[in-house]
């Protein structure tokens, strides 16, 4: 077989540490099938299924379920997060061990806090024994910042909850690798744990990353406090958005996430209140990730190893890489190509998104996984091909 990559960027396939497949328990949102073919189409090989299912994947036999699930309708890997606790209640420990036998590459409660200083301590002491990084979703409950669109998640409480875990590690040692990172007071505190040489690493989600969704610009005249800019953490003033910029560029976040969060267009109406949280993720990644590269603010090379080579290392993954006789998972993109997310243009079950209508350049024209290829060169529907 020959592809034509004329005028294409040929990058290894991109890995998404933080990703929401909603198998078990959601289907009406997303099922393996639609997640991982808009995994596909956005360019990744490799998405990491969080544990928020219903029930959650808390246990080998929940891990079992859902391997068996992405081995019968998966277009890409799925590499599975446990959960920190139980039932993701927040108050006894999951059986971390055999999550980790089970396969498991990384240990998170995301979507939930883990308010237990204890217990969050022990996870990271376990996270060390077993080698697996803990992902920390760093919110509180208890605040609201003023003029911010979501009334509890706080940058105060961010950097808290960061600097609490930091401390954590320092004391007891483990391997931390914080979510979704909002604030400038975040990344100031990642990079100083950084410099003293803990395992402390990051992601950044393209949301954050993207001025045109700042309060002072809202996206296509939309009032910021309408259900489709409801996403947790929320979308952030612009200093933090140029601090979580710098931090990505200066590498102390290393990783970009989508934090891939597909709902149903009706939980999105309704205003900030009753929304969920949440943004579709996976197709708008390198696009968003792009528009870093014209302003400046990244090399490509930046962005792709942010995107690649970044989240594998976290997660100690046969990924990232196109060395000779490694996994052929390869992403093939035209880095000129316009288009713009539209509910048609979008393979996600869920369109959940800010983004539609705005004119993003990036597309991916083939997506080769494990050797399979998926070709988009003609047209915006999935079609695959053998290699
Ligand atoms: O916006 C979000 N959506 N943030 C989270 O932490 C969870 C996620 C979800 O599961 O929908
Ligand atoms: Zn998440």
């Amino acid at each position: 077989m020959t592809i034509d990559a004329r005028g294409c960027v040929v990058c290894p396939g991109l890995v998404d540490i933080h990703a929401h497949l909603r198998y078990p328990g959601f289907v009406e949102k997303e099922t393996i099938a639609s997640g991982t073919s808009a995994a596909v189409r956005g360019g990744f090989t490799t998405v990491c299924a969080m544990a928020n299912g219903e029930p959650p994947t808390d246990s080998p036999a929940r891990v079992e379920q859902l391997n068996a699930m992405v081995q019968s309708e998966g277009r890409c890997r799925v590499a599975v997060v446990g959960a920190i606790t139980r039932n993701l209640a927040g108050s006894g420990p999951a059986d971390w061990s055999a999550l980790k036998h089970e396969g498991c590459t990384a240990l998170s409660d995301d979507g939930n806090p883990v308010m237990s200083p204890e217990l969050m301590a022990d996870a990271l002491r376990a996270s060390e024994r077993l080698g697996v990084p803990v992902i920390a979703h760093e919110e509180t409950r208890d605040g609201t910042d003023a003029g911010a669109p979501n009334p509890c998640w706080t940058c105060a409480g961010e950097a808290a909850m960061v600097e609490r875990d930091i401390e954590l590690v320092r004391r007891y040692g483990g391997r931390l690798h914080i979510a979704h990172v909002s604030c400038d007071r975040s990344v100031e505190l990642i990079g100083a744990a950084q410099a003293a040489g803990l395992a402390v690493t990051a992601e950044a989600a393209p949301h954050h990353l993207d001025l045109s969704l700042c309060e002072d610009a809202p996206s296509l005249g939309l009032p910021p406090a309408h259900g489709c800019r409801k996403v947790n953490p929320p979308l952030r003033a612009r200093r933090d958005v140029e601090a979580v910029r710098a931090g990505l560029s200066d590498g102390i976040i290393d990783s970009v996430a989508t934090d891939h969060a597909p709902h149903a267009l009706s939980e999105k109406l309704g205003g900030m209140g009753p929304a969920a949280f949440g943004f579709t993720g996976f197709e708008l990644a390198l696009p968003l990730l792009l528009r870093l590269v014209r302003v400046g603010q990244l090399s490509l090379v930046q962005a792709i190893a942010r995107l690649t080579c970044g989240p594998a290392r976290t997660l100690g993954l046969d990924a990232g890489s196109l060395a000779v006789g490694r996994r052929a998972d390869i992403c093939v993109f035209d880095p000129l190509s316009e288009w713009t997310p539209t509910r048609d243009t979008l393979v996600s079950k869920s369109k959940n998104s800010p983004f539609h209508g705005q004119k993003l350049q990036g597309r991916v024209r083939f997506t080769i996984q494990a050797g399979e290829v998926h070709s988009f060169a003609g047209d915006h529907a999935l079609r695959a091909a053998r290699a």
